[in-house]
């Protein structure tokens, strides 16, 4: 079975690490560990747009930005992939967000919450209570909704787990 089907299925517990090991050279394990950087007035670092990043590597991006947003509490992680515009409804910018987040507190597991990228939209989609949206531009998260949002069934990105892992 590939990672993400073992972690579906439990197999795999998300661990606690505080440095990628040597057998995770591209760091994918380092997104299950939790950090409280309430400490930082700010987010350590945000996403820099890069108009080369395909569609691929932003549904892999999606896909790490709801595990560290929904199921990791890993806010190094979650604001690395969020640009400096962060447009929201009232209040845009990382910043306001920022105070939120800091503490790391997860919000669900993947079998209790949902996640989808639809490629034909740069879309990404979270549902845990409330169902979240986000378009992707140039490889980062640039705007978000939450009013009745409802995740697309027949459209979502199948991730290459091979590269995944
Ligand atoms: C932009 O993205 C491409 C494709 O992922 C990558 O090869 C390149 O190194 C990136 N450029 C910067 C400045 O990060
Ligand atoms: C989605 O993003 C890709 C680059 O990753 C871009 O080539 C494409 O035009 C975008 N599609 C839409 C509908 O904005
Ligand atoms: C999936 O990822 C692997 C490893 O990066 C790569 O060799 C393979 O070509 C990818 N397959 C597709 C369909 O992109």
């Amino acid at each position: 079975m590939r990672f993400l089907q073992l972690l579906a299925a439990g197999i795999l517990a998300p661990v606690t690490v505080v440095s990628a090991p040597a057998s995770d050279p591209s760091g994918f394990l380092q997104q299950y560990k939790r950090e409280n950087l309430c400490n930082l007035k700010s987010p350590p670092s945000l996403c820099q747009p890069n108009s080369s990043v395909t569609v691929a590597e932003t549904a892999l991006r999606a896909y790490k930005f709801y595990r560290a947003f929904v199921v990791d509490g890993d806010p190094r992680t979650m604001f690395s992939l969020i640009d400096s515009s962060y447009i929201v409804r009232y209040n845009s910018g990382p910043q306001t967000i920022w105070s939120l987040f800091c503490n790391g507190n997860k919000i669900g597991t993947e079998a209790s919450t949902a996640w989808c990228f639809d490629a034909s939209t740069n879309m990404s989609y979270a549902r845990y209570s409330t169902t979240d949206r986000w378009r992707w531009v140039d490889g980062c998260v640039h705007e978000h909704w939450d009013q009745g949002e409802k995740i697309p069934t027949d459209k979502c990105y199948k991730l290459n787990t091979t590269s995944v892992r």
